[in-house]
């Protein structure tokens, strides 16, 4: 064997370990949070959803399953990429929170955070993470978390599905219609999305009062 095909074996298989323990915790953390059950969605993720906070003057913020985030970190709208698919698309994101008003009492969730189709994977230079970017505008753009004074943080979801064919002709969720009392799930077996390939969370408590 060469020095040469030693060194790119040793690098794959550390990528794809990197990338299994990534799927796991990643997994982990959303069966930890109990978020598959609240959804009502089966989540073996597939590929690492990366969600990404633009920050005014700061480093942009990339989301780590279940990190804890100050509100105003979360103004966006965040930019995706996806790692471990070959598929360069159609993808479907969404972001639900389903923890409003509170999490002990969600009478208005789930709320629709974000829904967009058309997502392609594109490499914007050669080995970098594919940027997924969509064709169209989204039927639902991004809205900044808002939990209210006195709630504990929400758990915002952010899942990526495989678009099916027809989910553009599908007449469930228009621009107009209500954030409020969506169900991902129900949505899903509406248009057919099947389960997500994979997602991320974050946390957001409430503004601190002001002093
Ligand atoms: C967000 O608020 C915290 C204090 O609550 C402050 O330290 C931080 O600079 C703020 N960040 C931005 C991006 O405004
Ligand atoms: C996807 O693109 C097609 C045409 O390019 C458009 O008709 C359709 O509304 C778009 N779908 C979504 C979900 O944005
Ligand atoms: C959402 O829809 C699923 C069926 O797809 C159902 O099992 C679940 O109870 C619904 N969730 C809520 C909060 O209504």
């Amino acid at each position: 064997m060469r020095w040469s095909s030693i060194f790119w074996s040793v690098a794959l298989f550390t990528l794809v370990v990197a990338q299994d323990t990534s799927l796991q915790a990643v997994k982990k953390a959303f069966d930890d949070a109990h978020i598959p059950g609240n959804l009502a969605i089966t989540f073996n993720p597939k590929v690492l959803l990366e969600v990404t906070f633009p920050e005014p003057g700061k480093l942009p913020i990339t989301l780590h399953a279940g990190v804890h985030l100050p509100r105003n970190s979360t103004a966006g709208p965040p930019a995706f990429s996806v790692i471990g698919t070959k598929s360069k698309g159609p993808f479907v994101v969404a972001a639900v929170d389903p923890d409003a008003p509170t999490p002990q009492t969600p009478t208005s969730a789930q709320i629709r955070h974000f829904l967009g189709g058309n997502f392609s994977a594109r490499q914007i230079w050669r080995a970098s993470t594919p940027l997924l970017t969509n064709s169209t505008p989204a039927v639902t753009e991004f809205h900044q978390p808002t939990p209210p004074a006195g709630s504990d943080a929400h758990r915002y979801v952010f899942l990526i599905f495989e678009q099916p064919a027809g989910f553009n002709a599908q007449t469930f969720v228009a621009p107009t219609t209500s954030i409020s009392l969506f169900n991902i799930s129900q949505f899903a077996s509406e248009v057919g999305l099947g389960a997500p390939i994979g997602g991320t969370f974050m946390l957001v408590a409430p503004d601190p009062p002001a002093a």
